[in-house]
């Protein structure tokens, strides 16, 4: 657990750990798979590694990307949608290939789902795995959109989301009543299976929730206290949780 003063210092450890990796598979003429995350937490990492790719020609031809989550009903045109969000913040000032790229679709009918959520878990295990997994947390204590309940072993499939999730987005949706009810996500066990995980938790109100994850009983009523058990993660915080 590294605890620091601010936001942009973890952001820049982190972006600078996941460009040594991608220089590294560059070298090997191997690619590195991302798992990556949406909300406000990560937007100075992608910044900072739009930098990188400008200012030290850190190349992502060898990157390949897999959201954890998108919501339901949003297409990618929308400015709400996790795609546009991507786009916006990441890849549409990077090099990486387009069909690298791997954000769940929120536009999937109810009865292709099934298949399409088996298709995206039997894409990342085809690629190889998760290599690196950026995670911030809901206030709910979910990760990706794995709400309250959420079981360890669940994969990619579609969710209702919890009441504080829906709040908490509501003022990106002009309103509780245009907030989205559900969102596909990857599963707990997508996400345990990571080889590495970066955790972001920035600001008082997510000291909380943090602290509960990480110091409270491991349980799915909090799923991101099952990342206590993941062997390889950095827990980057702004907040003393002790
Ligand atoms: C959404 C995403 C999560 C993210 C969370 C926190 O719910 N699905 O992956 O961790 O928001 O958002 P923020 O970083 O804006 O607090």
């Amino acid at each position: 657990m590294i605890v620091v003063d601010s936001k942009e210092n973890h952001s820049r450890k982190i972006a600078r750990n996941i460009a040594d990796e991608i220089l590294l598979r560059q070298k090997l003429n191997k690619n590195i798979v991302l798992g990556l995350a949406t909300g406000s937490t990560p937007i100075f990492l992608y910044t900072e590694l739009v930098r990188l790719h400008i200012e030290e020609q850190l190349s992502f031809k060898n990157v390949i990307t897999f959201n954890l989550d998108e919501y339901c009903g949003l297409c990618t045109e929308n400015d709400k949608s996790y795609y546009h969000f991507m786009h916006k913040y990441l890849f549409n000032h990077i090099d990486i290939p387009s069909e690298n790229i791997f954000i769940p679709s929120g536009q999937v009918e109810q009865l292709f789902l099934k298949d399409y959520c088996e298709g995206y878990e039997h894409q990342i295990q085809k690629l190889g795995g998760i290599d690196i997994q950026i995670l911030g947390i809901g206030r709910s204590g979910h990760i990706g959109f794995n709400e309250p309940g959420s079981e360890i072993d669940s994969v990619t499939r579609q969710v209702k989301l919890h009441e504080i999730t829906r709040n908490d987005a509501s003022g990106d949706f002009d309103g509780l009543e245009n907030t989205p009810t559900h969102a596909i996500t990857m599963g707990m066990q997508t996400i345990m299976d990571a080889k590495k995980i970066f955790f972001m938790a920035f600001g008082e109100s997510k000291k909380e929730i943090t602290k509960k994850a990480f110091f409270g009983e491991i349980t799915d009523a909090v799923p991101a206290s099952h990342l206590q058990k993941h062997k390889h993660k950095t827990i980057c915080i702004d907040f003393n949780i002790k």
